[in-house]
């Protein structure tokens, strides 16, 4: 142990000359990368411990998933969040947008619409259109600070040929983790219109307030999972996304024949560094997750105090991942203007929600100080008209 405790969060990494697809955006400027969803941190001793024994084996063949790799699912499941799976439910993916992707062509038909609501993650928007399936956007409602659903709208927007909603859990960009009462009502409503739910639950390893509970939606009534499937990864929580596994969790065994025959001879297999990472990651990685969730927390309060005095912004409370959602509409292009001033941040535009912006906090603390000095200093410029 040393003064920081068992896990050195501070140590800045050059992530530099790694092809990182965060820093090569702002290669050779100074500006530092607040914008896709990948930590500045190391992932787990233990996952490393796993990858380099697997490295050092040599030999990389053909590989089926380990026999560990779905009880792990189960057993963490059923540890963090309460929800009982039976490890034949489990499909594993190649990443969760391949997920998205699949979840759209398996089913609805071209033609056929896909509900979500907005400001989201941008691969909820394109998958429908990349399947030629249609896409309803129906917008979130901010109240007070908070942002809720409007099911009344929701419902309104629902026609004969939609078949599906895409729902985030907790939510990206919005930083929300819906509560049982939420989810319940959202239930109700696919249930009683007959749309399948595919719920996107990659941040649920993420919950930062300790009052809030991450709640996978099938785990609520066996009649909600028989029209659920949940699309998971470790690769949030512990920062291994270049290493391409997530999985599918359907009760429903139709739904999972149906996912299994869109993906034949198409998606291929899941690679078997992602997968020995995952098993590592379940098995042995909850006292490096807990420790993340602590420093991010403390980021998220840096986040919000400094940028909560700046004038021209709103800074939502972030409840789950490490992801900071702004309203930026009182700074004219702010998203140059930050950009300008040394920082890189993601366009709400791309969230179905312009003049918003999102920020990653999923760095040292030092950097994350300057880049909220950064973005204060431009910010009282531009309210002074510069
Ligand atoms: C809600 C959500 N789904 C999926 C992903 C990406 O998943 P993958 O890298 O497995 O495709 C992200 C990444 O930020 C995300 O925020």
């Amino acid at each position: 142990m040393t003064a920081k405790g068992a896990f050195d969060f501070d140590r800045p990494i050059d992530r530099r000359e790694t092809a990182s697809a965060k820093w090569e955006k702002y290669r050779g400027r100074d500006v530092i990368p607040m914008w896709v969803a990948d930590m500045d941190f190391a992932t787990a001793p233990v996952v490393i411990d796993e990858l380099e024994r697997r490295v050092r084996h040599g030999v990389y063949g053909y590989t089926v998933p380990p026999a560990d790799l779905t009880p792990a699912i189960a057993a963490t499941l059923e540890r963090d969040a309460g929800w009982r799976i039976d490890p034949e439910w489990v499909v594993l993916l190649p990443g969760l947008v391949v997920g998205l992707n699949v979840v759209c062509r398996a089913f609805a038909a071209e033609g056929d619409e896909i509900l979500t609501a907005i400001p989201i993650y941008p691969p909820f928007l394109s998958a429908p259109e990349h399947a030629n399936r249609v896409c309803l956007r129906v917008p979130l409602v901010e109240e007070g600070g908070r942002w809720r659903w409007d099911l009344e709208r929701l419902e309104r927007a629902v026609t004969p040929k939609t078949r599906l909603l895409l729902l985030c859990s907790p939510h990206n960009p919005t930083g929300r983790v819906w509560s049982r009462e939420e989810l319940s009502a959202l239930a109700e409503l696919c249930l009683r219109r007959r749309l399948l739910i595919v719920s996107d639950e990659i941040h649920g390893g993420l919950v930062l307030d300790p009052g809030s509970r991450h709640w996978p939606l099938a785990s609520l009534d066996p009649s909600i999972a028989e029209q659920t499937v949940t699309l998971m990864s470790a690769s949030k929580t512990f920062n291994f996304p270049a290493l391409g596994c997530a999985f599918a969790i359907a009760s429903n065994p139709e739904l999972r024949r149906r996912l299994r025959r869109t993906m034949a001879g198409i998606v291929h297999h899941v690679g078997a560094m992602g997968m020995f990472a995952t098993l590592a990651a379940y098995r042995d990685g909850r006292a490096w997750q807990l420790a993340l969730l602590d420093y991010l927390r403390a980021n998220r309060d840096l986040v919000e105090t400094t940028l909560g005095a700046v004038p021209g912004l709103r800074v939502f409370h972030t409840e789950a991942t490490y992801l900071a959602w702004i309203d930026a509409r009182a700074i004219p292009d702010a998203v140059r203007r930050f950009e300008e001033a040394g920082v890189g941040l993601y366009d709400g535009a791309l969230f179905g929600a312009p003049g918003y912006l999102r920020l990653n906090f999923a760095c040292p603390r030092a950097l994350l100080k300057e880049a909220l000095a950064r973005i204060a200093g431009a910010a009282s410029r531009s309210s002074r008209g510069g």
